[in-house]
């Protein structure tokens, strides 16, 4: 095809969204760079970065990344990035109830206000502090069920599931 989107050769714009701290900007750093950095830097505004990634088929997606801010004080800015986006992956941190609950926020935010045929992933990380979990997987998996979203739990420090996450979003493209 002449459009942007070739049968072989897709470019997807991705918004992450989520509550500070939850590790929005380590999902991309170990995705895109394979790195983990335990003093990670609160996101200011937004970052951008791209990946792309071959799938079987011999399909290939490049990923344009939008990391955004968490912070209350950049909420604001939210709408500039998922507006457009083909693809929402929110975040929140299975260690944080009150994280659980702003990804809900973002779920709506995005049923009001972005793409009506956006692609929307929950994403559960830090899935490497079992013993520190407050958000119980079942319920994550409901909330993701109910809102006909894909789902998944990840480690940005230990890599789990970081590649995985991108791949099932990469299969759900149309
Ligand atoms: P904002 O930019 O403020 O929205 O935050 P963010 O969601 O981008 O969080 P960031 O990626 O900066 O990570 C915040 C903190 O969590 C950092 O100290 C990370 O090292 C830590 N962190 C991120 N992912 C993980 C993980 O999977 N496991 C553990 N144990 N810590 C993580
Ligand atoms: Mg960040």
């Amino acid at each position: 095809g002449a459009g942007a989107n070739d049968s072989k050769n897709l470019r997807v714009k991705l918004v992450l969204l989520g509550d500070s701290g939850v590790g929005k900007s380590c999902i991309v750093l170990r995705f895109v760079r394979g790195q983990f950095d335990p003093t990670s830097k609160v996101t200011v505004g937004a970052s951008f970065l791209s990946q792309t990634i071959a799938l079987q088929d011999s399909t290939t997606v490049k990923f344009e990344i939008w990391d955004t801010a968490g912070q209350e004080r950049y909420a604001a800015l939210a709408p500039l990035y998922y507006r457009g986006a083909a693809v929402a992956v929110v975040v929140y941190d299975i260690t944080s109830t009150d994280s659980f609950n702003k990804a809900q926020y973002w779920i709506k935010e995005l049923q009001k206000h972005g793409s009506p045929d956006i692609i929307m992933a929950l994403v559960g990380n830090k899935a490497d502090l079992q013993e520190n979990r407050k958000v119980p997987t079942q319920d994550a998996m409901d909330c993701a069920e109910k809102n006909g979203m894909f789902f998944i739990e990840t480690s940005a420090k230990t890599a789990d599931n970081i590649n995985q996450l991108f791949e099932e979003i990469a299969k759900r493209l149309p």
